[in-house]
């Protein structure tokens, strides 16, 4: 692509913040509030400590909103569950190149579905990692927390790793693939963030709180984008 590719920001609500008691509410209030994804933040209890939910939640989700979801697979052995979550109708299956010995043939079995591909890893794993199957990838999502849990603070080692996933990709020919980024987005981190090259933002705290109505809290993050 020879002119600098434009990529405007999107936003995706991770649900692990949401108030699950009234779920379909917090997910209609975000799309009356205008993100563009769903986020599903899946974890297994081993990868991570945390347990949230499977498949199943995933179908649920599909069936309350029309908006793309994701789903985040933080699980141990990918390979075993990414049909169930393209059955259940995600639009993305991301998982951790840490979790699978074969991340190249899982990315071409998720992209061979007609599913965005997606790639990530925790911030203690090089970029390096990531060299055989950026080619085959519709994203590379830089964890700027340590996966697990909501509300933590944004690693700000993460730029620089911004940087070179967005190097990696171009340098693949990959222009329209994304650069997401997962933790820690918010209004004090969000500017930041978007100009070292991300255009795929997760949000969970920054969303969903006990401070501000989701469309006050999107907008919030709106207002902070770089003009530029
Ligand atoms: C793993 C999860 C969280 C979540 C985002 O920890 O992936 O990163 O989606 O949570 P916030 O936006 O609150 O850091």
């Amino acid at each position: 692509m020879s002119t600098a590719t434009i990529r405007p920001v999107q936003i995706a609500p991770s649900i692990l913040n949401a108030d699950w008691t009234r779920l379909a509410d917090q997910i209609s209030e975000a799309e009356a509030a205008g993100v563009d994804w769903i986020t599903l933040d899946v974890m297994d209890g081993n990868f991570v400590p945390p347990i949230t939910f499977g498949a199943q939640m995933a179908s649920a989700v599909r069936a309350l909103t029309d908006l793309p979801i994701e789903a985040h697979l933080m699980v141990e052995h990918p390979e075993d569950h990414i049909e169930d979550f393209i059955a259940a109708g995600v639009n993305c299956v991301t998982i951790h190149i840490e979790t699978t010995r074969h991340p190249h043939r899982l990315l071409q079995r998720i992209a061979d579905a007609g599913v965005e591909a997606g790639v990530t890893l925790n911030p203690g794993t090089p970029m390096s990692e990531l060299d055989a199957v950026v080619p085959i990838c519709d994203r590379i999502q830089i964890m700027s927390v340590n996966p697990g849990w909501g509300g933590q603070q944004f690693i700000p080692e993460s730029l620089d790793r911004i940087k070179q996933a967005r190097t990696m990709l171009d340098a693949c020919g990959r222009e329209r693939a994304h650069v997401a980024v997962d933790g820690g987005v918010n209004e004090s981190t969000i500017a930041a963030i978007v100009k070292a090259g991300a255009d795929w933002l997760v949000a969970g705290s920054a969303v969903y709180n006990d401070r501000e109505s989701v469309a006050d809290a999107v907008a919030r993050l709106r207002r902070a984008l770089p003009s530029d």
